[in-house]
């Protein structure tokens, strides 16, 4: 295990698999675009970082068969139960799942084609060791390949208080534990500091004024709430009111969203 002694903000396992689905929902055609556009195709080996409850991993391992292997790591071994249980409802075959850091994955090194992760290093105090770290399992040739939030770029028309209390109080919470939720802006010179050498970049910005999926960021905020109140930068009636804004906000059809902007970075190592 690594030197970063850290913990996860956000719920795991069960208590996430429904949120982790609707986050899919919202940015999964965007990272399927993304896979595709960097050669994404049979017979691949990928390694998936913080994989979750296997979301991408699932859908990676369908396209990379027959003949591709795909292993998905995650610090959580609640996530790690998840990722299995979709696998094997899927029946995908070519899948494995690990509890590791992304620190140290304990995975061969120069062994992939691609190595992934989504929405992973901004809760990393130290991203960079972790894209070293992603960097060392690819193959020369191989593609390293991040999404990563810039919570600085998003929309709400007409505009919400909720959603600007969101916005304040998620990066209060990032700045209080070590975190940067703007990471998405960065990512490329990440890449450059991590060995990189030219980094291509793109993003994944979606928006919606109706559906479930909106409910998205109500539903992360809950999970993070309480953090916020034994921390001192919010009391439970302001959370409490938070909350209530932002459910109202995501099932009001009048009012659009425009979801944090993913940034898209990804990488050859040669
Ligand atoms: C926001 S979730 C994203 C999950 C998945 N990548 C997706 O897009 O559906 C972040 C994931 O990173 C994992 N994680 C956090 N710190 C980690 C670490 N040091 N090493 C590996 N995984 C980590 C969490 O357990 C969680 O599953």
């Amino acid at each position: 295990m690594s030197d970063h002694a850290e913990h996860y903000i956000l719920a795991t396992g069960g208590r996430d698999v429904e949120r982790l689905r609707i986050l899919h929902e919202v940015y999964g055609p965007g990272t399927e675009a993304l896979f595709h556009r960097v050669g994404l195709r049979p017979g691949l080996r990928v390694a998936l970082v913080g994989c979750g409850s296997g979301n991408v991993a699932c859908w990676v391992a369908e396209q990379v068969a027959p003949g591709g292997h795909v292993v998905g790591i995650d610090i959580s071994s609640d996530q790690i139960e998840q990722a299995r249980l979709q696998a094997q409802s899927r029946g995908l075959t070519n899948i494995e799942f690990h509890v590791a850091d992304a620190y140290a994955p304990r995975l061969p090194e120069g062994s992939f084609d691609l190595a992934y992760c989504r929405l992973v290093l901004m809760h990393l105090t130290h991203p960079v060791d972790a894209l070293r770290a992603m960097w060392s399992l690819v193959k020369p040739g191989g593609t390293v390949l991040c999404e990563e939030m810039n919570l600085g770029c998003w929309l709400c028309d007409p505009p919400a208080e909720a959603m600007s209390s969101f916005f304040r109080l998620n990066d209060a919470l990032g700045d209080r534990r070590g975190e940067n939720f703007h990471l998405g802006a960065s990512l490329h010179r990440l890449f450059r500091e991590a060995g990189f050498e030219r980094p291509e970049v793109s993003s994944n910005f979606v928006m919606a004024v109706r559906g479930r999926a909106k409910r998205l960021l109500w539903m992360t905020f809950v999970q993070f709430a309480p953090e916020l109140v034994r921390e001192g930068l919010a009391t439970q009636e302001e959370v409490d009111r938070v909350a209530e804004g932002l459910k109202q906000v995501a099932d009001d059809e009048t009012t659009l969203f425009g979801f944090p902007l993913v940034a898209q970075v990804w990488c050859e190592r040669r």
